[in-house]
């Protein structure tokens, strides 16, 4: 097991792609803090599943777009397990609206969930990695938008386009402390936040036959990736993000 006796962070964590990384942490043996906003019963029902793995979990609520409630989840963290070694800056939504009717919520919405949560829940848990030592992980889940346009979507590529400079510079300034940030970008994959094209036949057909692959990714195959990155076979990247998509970016300009 990889990741024996790490302590993760998984925000968002209680369903879709988060979810996914919560169990495949834990298989590879690592203790689980799931941070969730709704659904505690689903927080519980994983955090049991995390149990029956051998593992130790707690479920926080903390909505991660608050920077006092970011300090109480990596404080929870601390004061269950003693540190923190990876921090899975996951938490995510998007409103699907063009730059010219997003309104001012929407948009601060979208940015604060998305990008605002994963600067400062970097800057939390590099702040804890560095003051118990020995380095740790930071995985920032972006997406393929944060390189590729998605028109009808601009605030959701913005805060993934931001994602993507927070990587790479947290990546630099934090080296020297032998924190690795790396993000993982991911294609379509079938979770809730893709339920209106995934429940439209006519839209779904369309998004597969764009993507080389053929389908969506399986929430699984995002997690596996981001297990390896959490592990020690990953141990000299940093500072930039792994694509997981399909082969859609080489592919399909304009979806
Ligand atoms: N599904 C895809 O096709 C896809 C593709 C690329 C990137 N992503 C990214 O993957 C991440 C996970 O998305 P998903 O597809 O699993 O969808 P999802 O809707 O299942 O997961 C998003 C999670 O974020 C949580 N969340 C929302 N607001 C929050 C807040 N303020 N504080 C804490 N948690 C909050 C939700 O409750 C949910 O658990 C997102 O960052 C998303 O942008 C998804």
């Amino acid at each position: 097991m990889n990741l024996k006796g790490k302590v993760a962070i998984v925000t968002g964590g209680n369903s879709g792609i988060g979810m996914a990384i919560v169990l495949e942490l834990a298989r590879q043996g690592a203790n689980i803090v799931i941070d969730y906003v709704v659904h505690p019963e689903a927080t519980e029902e994983l955090a049991s599943q995390v149990r029956a793995l051998g593992d130790r979990c707690i479920g926080v609520k903390a909505d991660v777009s608050q920077v006092a409630e970011l300090q109480n989840l990596v404080a929870a963290a601390v004061k269950e397990f003693g540190r923190v070694d990876i921090m899975v800056n996951n938490a995510g939504v998007e409103t699907r609206t063009s730059v010219l009717d997003t309104t001012e919520v929407q948009y601060e919405k979208v940015m604060n969930i998305n990008l605002k949560s994963a600067f400062f829940g970097t800057q939390l848990a590099a702040q804890q990695m560095i003051q118990q030592g020995g380095g740790g992980r930071i995985i920032n889940i972006s997406s393929v938008h944060e390189d590729w346009p998605m028109p009808g979507n601009t605030a959701y590529c913005l805060s993934k386009g931001g994602m993507r400079m927070l990587t790479r510079t947290a990546g630099l300034e934090l080296a020297p402390h032998n924190i690795l940030v790396v993000g993982v970008g991911p294609g379509a994959v079938a979770t809730p936040i893709n339920a209106g094209t995934m429940n439209d036949p006519e839209l779904l057909k369309k998004l597969n036959s764009a993507i080389p692959l053929g389908r969506m990714a399986k929430p699984e195959e995002i997690a596996s990736l981001v297990a390896f990155l959490a592990g020690d076979g990953a141990s000299y990247m940093t500072a930039t993000t792994i694509f997981a998509d399909g082969g859609i970016m080489q592919s399909s300009p304009g979806l």
